[in-house]
């Protein structure tokens, strides 16, 4: 199989060292000549490549060259896959965009409501340009994006790019859910195969069976109604915070049982008791701050200290694999299934066409390649059009630079609704945000 070159974007992210070790567990599915990790953090992301250098010379010899820089054409000239992960203003200011909305009553999420709109807000620009500088040195490589919020990054690409059918826009959440239902079944995660449709961070399965026809969708709904749903994968399994994020699975499924909910329903289908169970002095933000985040730079420090990896678990997580896998597919014309973000065009025809759906598609040469899903009923059809509502006057505040937009916008949110609320955290979110949203009037 030939090799490929792969570049990180935000190689100094939390999730960069998982998915180092999940290209090391995944070497035969997508063998590397050489990795390299760009981030504009010098300092942030060496600590990482450091340790990076050791791991991969221990445990990836076939590996022909490894760098880190800073340098845009060092990175992007000659990549043939390139991940984006990214965070505009770090998570100081995720800690900012999840405060401020629990502060007027409301959920204060990464993606979701209040947050959700001021992070897309920043996240656009630096995409904008990011996906520019990189098309400027590398017509050719696939760009598999998952910076957040995927929803509202995704449709600013989408506007700006809108055929470049080499850029990929995907969440690893529903196969994160996929991965907790393979392990209640006793199955391989990658022998399931799931019917999925819906928005990012907002859709449901409506089916789950193996690849040899067995359907499991009422077993899983049965057990997620009389069990403890849970978070199972490395990076999350652990957590209390995605534990609790879980088990309220159990609880959507019993209230809405037509269909598996995705875990980011949560903050929509009951936004009053998610936001009483929030606290502003320790939001998710400060959570991974004082977890993951000191979890994952103490490793390097252990790394870099003993020249080696003795007693470091570096074992693959879901989400590297996922994208290592979706790389694999695009790369060597597998035509393999995954869930992706795409352009609706009547893969649902009643939602609007230039929606982007959640939805499964075999991934080739040709990019992505979706199932139809047919037309959804009237429950689902309402949720759907009003969240991509809310995400479309985003979008239209972002480049028109209309205040009023971003109003209507948190108005139509159903994590926010109340138009006193939604001008109150607009000004304050707009405060906060004045080094890194355009212009508004
Ligand atoms: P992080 O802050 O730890 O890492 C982000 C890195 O990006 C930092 O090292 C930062 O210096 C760098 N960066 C910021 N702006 C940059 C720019 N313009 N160019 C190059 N580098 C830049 O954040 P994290 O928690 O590791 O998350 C990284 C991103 O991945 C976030 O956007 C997060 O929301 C996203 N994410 C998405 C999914 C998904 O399902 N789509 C899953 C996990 C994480
Ligand atoms: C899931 C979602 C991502 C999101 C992440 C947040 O993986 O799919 O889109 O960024 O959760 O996780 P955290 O642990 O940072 O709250
Ligand atoms: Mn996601």
């Amino acid at each position: 199989m030939k090799k490929s070159k792969l570049t990180i974007l935000g190689g100094g992210s939390t999730y960069t060292l998982g998915i180092l070790m999940s290209l090391i567990e995944e070497s035969n599915h997508l063998p590397l000549s050489e990795i390299t990790l760009y981030d504009t953090d010098i300092s942030r992301q060496e600590k990482i490549g450091k340790a990076a250098n050791i791991l991969l010379k221990e445990h990836y010899p076939s590996l022909e060259k490894f760098e880190y820089t800073s340098n845009q054409s060092t990175a992007f000239k000659d990549a043939d896959i390139i991940f984006v992960q990214i965070r505009t203003g770090g998570l100081l200011m995720r800690e900012l965009d999840e405060q401020i909305p629990i502060q007027h009553g409301l959920v204060g999420q990464e993606t979701c409501g209040g947050g959700g709109m001021s992070y897309g807000l920043r996240s656009i620009p630096d995409m904008l340009q990011l996906v520019e500088a990189i098309r400027s040195i590398n017509k050719e490589a696939w760009i598999l994006n998952y910076t957040n919020p995927a929803a509202i990054v995704g449709l600013a690409l989408d506007k700006v790019f809108p055929d470049d059918n080499r850029l990929l826009n995907i969440c690893d959440m529903p196969i994160a859910i996929m991965k907790s239902y393979a392990d209640i079944l006793d199955e391989d995660v990658w022998n399931l195969e799931a019917d999925y449709f819906g928005l990012n961070h907002f859709g449901w399965f409506t089916k789950i069976q193996n690849k040899y026809g067995h359907d499991y969708t009422s077993e899983l709904k049965h057990l997620i109604q009389n069990n403890d749903f849970k978070p199972t994968d490395k990076l999350i399994a652990n957590d209390p915070s995605w534990q609790s994020t879980f088990k309220q699975a159990k609880q959507m499924v019993q209230d809405f049982e037509e269909y598996l909910p995705n875990t980011y329903l949560q903050y929509y289908l009951y936004p009053n008791q998610l936001s009483q169970k929030e606290s502003a002095n320790n939001t998710r933000a400060r959570q991974v701050i004082n977890g993951r985040e000191k979890e994952v730079f103490n490793d390097c420090d252990t790394i870099i200290k003993q020249n080696n990896t003795e007693n470091i678990d570096i074992s693959g997580d879901i989400h590297g694999v996922y994208m290592i896998r979706i790389a694999a597919s695009l790369v060597h014309h597998l035509k393999e299934r995954f869930i992706i973000i795409t352009r609706n065009e009547g893969i649902i025809p009643n939602l609007p066409s230039d929606a982007l759906v959640e939805v499964p598609a075999l991934l080739g040469r040709n990019g992505a390649e979706p199932f139809k899903v047919g037309e959804i009923s009237t429950f689902y059809k309402g949720l759907l059009e009003n969240q991509y509502a809310y995400e479309k006057l985003v979008l239209e505040a972002y480049f028109e630079n209309d205040y009023n937009k971003l109003l209507q916008a948190l108005v139509l949110n159903r994590t926010v609704i109340d138009t006193n609320k939604a001008k109150n955290v607009l000004s304050d979110l707009f405060e906060a945000n004045k080094e890194y949203w355009p212009n508004l009037n």
